[in-house]
């Protein structure tokens, strides 16, 4: 069933532009984005005043992407929470919160957990779900389906980008129907969102370059993955693919962080991941770029077409079509999975099932 490929997770990075395309299609019908399932009037969606994204792991990365597009287009108070942190938190939940659970399994534990407190208190509910019928679901008031298929390999690659997928169209809708967004917005913003699975699949079409320089790093201790705003949510997503398939260190910061302590870790050829997707952010970015280098680090940069200038700087580029910013992160993760995937392999683990992990996390 892996049709041909050596792991599961080569063969659901493969399904990625499928799966985006899966899940954005049908919620796009004459230009406009309608979500079918969505059982919330216009009037329900002016009166959400908080929203809640609760969720463990990759599924939490996602929701920290989603919180910069909801709040950067629909302007709504979006606070991201780890599913097993929230539950034991008493949240203040008060009339006008939409808890939103992102969940592939839609069985995890904590998520559940949350889902329940949630509901227990009488807040709105909405799941972003993979599996069709699983607990969450169920229970949830709502579901947007992400239409991933079946995902084999414990690492999600294909899941985490329809859940991205999920969070753009809610986060569109949700602008428009509150008017923040012109119907002239949200027409480029389709345009850009149709062309992501192509986009997805040029960039997978560059797997041998990208396994040839994970080559290089397989005798790597610890890894540094930085960026801000949404390059700091990728570069979360980044660090863990790698460490958990490859059981090297790896740790995401934000890189205007780095001067509050990481960079005392910053040696001679310490590897550095540095996303640079963000116009707005790029220049400051590309700074602490420049205070790693000048320490010893090695860089390999993931950027948008055309910044040149990050070749002066960084020993490794990788580019990135242009896009909305707002959605860099569908485009720019798909190098950082295939590297993930290649220092694994290269260093002789089963990406598929790394120790200790199981795909689905139904205890606490
Ligand atoms: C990492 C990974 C996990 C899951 C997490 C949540 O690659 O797959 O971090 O994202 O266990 O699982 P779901 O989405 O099933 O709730």
């Amino acid at each position: 069933e892996k049709e041909g490929y050596p792991h599961f997770m080569l063969k659901e990075m493969n399904e990625e532009p499928k799966a985006v395309s899966d899940t954005l299609s049908p919620r796009i019908k004459d230009g406009k984005i309608v979500i079918d399932e969505l059982n919330m009037t216009d009037e329900q969606i002016r009166a959400v005043k908080k929203i809640f994204i609760v969720a463990c792991g990759s599924a939490y990365h996602t929701g920290v992407t989603g919180k910069y597009v909801m709040e950067g287009l629909a302007r709504i108070p979006v606070e991201v929470d780890l599913a097993s942190e929230f539950r034991y938190r008493n949240p203040i939940l008060e009339e006008g919160t939409l808890v939103i659970v992102i969940s592939q399994s839609g069985e995890t534990a904590d998520s559940l957990a949350a889902l329940r407190e949630a509901k227990s208190r009488g807040i709105a509910t909405l799941g972003i779900i993979n599996v069709v019928g699983s607990s969450i679901a169920r229970e949830a008031d709502n579901v947007m389906y992400t239409w991933a298929g079946p995902e084999i390999a414990v690492a999600t690659t294909k899941a985490y980008s329809t859940q991205l997928i999920a969070l753009y169209l809610l986060s569109i809708h949700f602008a428009e129907v509150r008017g923040k967004i012109s119907a002239d917005q949200t027409a480029g913003m389709i345009e850009d969102l149709k062309q992501l699975p192509e986009q997805i699949s040029m960039l997978l079409s560059h797997q041998t370059s990208i396994q040839k320089f994970a080559n290089r790093y397989l005798a790597a201790e610890h890894v540094f993955f930085i960026g801000r705003g949404i390059d700091y949510a990728i570069s979360l997503e980044g660090s863990l693919k790698l460490k958990e398939i490859s059981y090297i260190h790896s740790e995401a910061y934000a890189a205007g962080e780095l001067k509050h302590g990481t960079i005392s870790l910053i040696e001679d050829g310490r590897l550095v991941v540095a996303v640079m997707t963000q116009p707005q952010l790029f220049k400051k970015t590309l700074s602490n770029v420049v205070e790693v280098k000048s320490r010893g680090a090695f860089v390999m940069a993931v950027t948008t077409v055309g910044n040149t200038e990050v070749e002066k700087v960084a020993d490794y580029v990788i580019y990135i079509p242009e896009t909305n910013p707002y959605f860099a992160n569908s485009l720019a993760i798909i190098p950082l999975q295939l590297f993930g995937y290649y220092v694994s392999i290269g260093r002789g683990l089963d990406p598929d099932k790394p120790r200790n992990l199981a795909k689905s996390v139904t205890v606490e």
